[in-house]
Parts: structure tokens; C-alpha cells; sequence
């Protein structure tokens, strides 16, 4: 792993659980938070991908917001708009996954650059990172918003590159979202998918180069601190 001299991760999903929602769901519509924890994610996953295509750019917590709406007409629940409100601020506290703080100790200590690269506007970035106290965790917190287009289009993907200023293949790309590790390969990261539930990857002519069931999987690719201290 020697060529790798910095990491992006995505967010969403990736180091933060999406569906520690839930509950908050659960609380306003007893019986049927995973319900829409479920539907919510993958409408908003799809607006983001159709503004894209569309060309109509908005920032990702209009996107979730809009996609909770959706959702809550389509499940024929009532939304008022203080629990609207009160339902996306929960985006802003998403809880990291357990073993992501210690796995981002441990990949910094091997010399590694760390980077955030999500779909969130760089308000909510800062939100959910600060909220976990993993603010200094990482070199950069890297929102689209600048480029105004969503993951996966190669213009997100470059972000990392000129942040972290070296070349694509020396940058390693992790994310959950099968999709997104499609995105990033076909861009020309080295890739690591996320697979903590087992589910199977996309068919879009791509593979991860390692398939990892946590984050922590990845200290372990990396080795020992000492055997990898060349790798700053
Ligand atoms: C992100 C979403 C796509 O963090 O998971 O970019």
C-alpha cells in the first residue's frame, strides 16, 4: 500500500449511519421509522442524481429535506412543518459507525492525509463531523458545493485530487454506497467498498479493489504504524 499517501471517505453511510434516523422517525410516526429511514435515503440519493442530470443543482439538505416530503406523502403520513424540521435537523447528528474514531486514529497514524468527500453542503458536513468530535480527524472536509454536481460525477471526484494534491492513484477512495465506488474507480481511484451488510455490488463493469466489512478493515491494509512509517 506504499503508492496510497491519502484516503477520501464518503460520508453518508460510510462513516456516519444514515439510520440513526430512525428513532427520530420512530418518534414521530410510532411503528414505522425504519420505514421511512429506508424510503427517505434512497429518494434522496435519486434527487441528487436527477439534479444532476438536470442540471438544477440545490444544497443536499434542500435535497433531504424534499425527499422526506416525498416520502412521507408516499407512505400517506402527516408531516407538519416542525417536525419536517425537526426530522432533517436529525440529519445534522448523524451518529458515526463504532469503529470509525479509532480507525481514523490509527490510519493518521500511519502518515495517511484523511479527507471527507459527500454529496452535503459544507454546512452540513461540518455539522455532523463536529457534532461526533471527529473535526480533527481529518486534512479536509470536502463538500460538491463548489462544482454545484452531485457524486458520481467525475467533477465531485476531482475535488480530492486537487485538495490533496497528488495524483488520483495515490488517493484511496472509501464509501459504502456501491454506486459511489463505481463512480470513484470509473474516475480512477483506488477503491475500497464498505460492505457491512452484505449486500452485492453494483453490475456497472466496475469492482472494488478491496471489499471491507468496516472501516477498521482498513488499518489493517495498511499495516503496522512502523512497517508503513515510510508511507508520510
Ligand atoms: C455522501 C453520500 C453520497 O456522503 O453518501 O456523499
Amino acid at each position: 500500500m506504499d503508492h496510497i499517501k491519502a484516503i477520501a471517505f464518503d460520508l453518508y453511510g460510510t462513516l456516519f449511519d444514515v439510520h440513526s434516523v430512525a428513532s427520530r422517525c420512530e418518534e414521530q410516526f410510532a411503528g414505522r421509522g425504519q420505514e421511512i429511514s429506508n424510503v427517505w435515503r434512497q429518494k434522496q440519493l435519486e434527487y441528487t442524481w436527477l439534479r444532476s442530470l438536470m442540471n438544477r443543482y440545490i444544497p443536499f439538505e434542500h435535497v433531504t429535506e424534499e425527499a422526506l416530503r416525498f416520502t412521507c406523502r408516499h407512505l400517506g403520513l402527516e408531516l407538519d412543518e416542525r417536525a419536517c424540521r425537526s426530522l432533517s435537523d436529525a440529519y445534522l447528528r448523524l451518529q458515526p459507525f463504532a469503529e470509525v474514531p479509532d480507525a481514523l486514529r490509527e490510519l493518521r497514524d500511519r502518515g495517511l492525509k484523511l479527507a471527507i468527500l459527500s454529496n452535503g453542503s459544507p454546512h452540513s458536513i461540518g455539522a455532523v463531523v463536529g457534532h461526533a468530535g471527529l473535526r480533527s480527524s481529518f486534512d479536509h472536509l470536502l463538500s460538491v458545493d463548489p462544482v454545484r454536481v452531485y457524486k458520481p460525477d467525475n467533477r465531485a471526484y476531482e475535488l480530492a485530487e486537487e485538495a490533496f494534491g497528488v495524483d488520483r492513484r495515490a488517493i484511496l477512495f472509501v464509501s459504502s454506497n456501491a454506486w459511489d465506488a463505481t463512480g470513484a474507480r470509473y474516475f480512477g481511484f483506488p477503491t475500497a467498498w464498505i460492505n457491512r451488510a452484505g449486500k452485492v455490488f453494483e453490475e456497472m463493469g466496475q469492482r472494488p479493489d478491496w471489499e471491507l466489512t468496516g472501516v477498521d478493515g482498513l488499518v489493517k491494509l495498511f499495516g503496522t504504524a512502523d512497517s508503513s512509517a515510510g508511507n508520510g
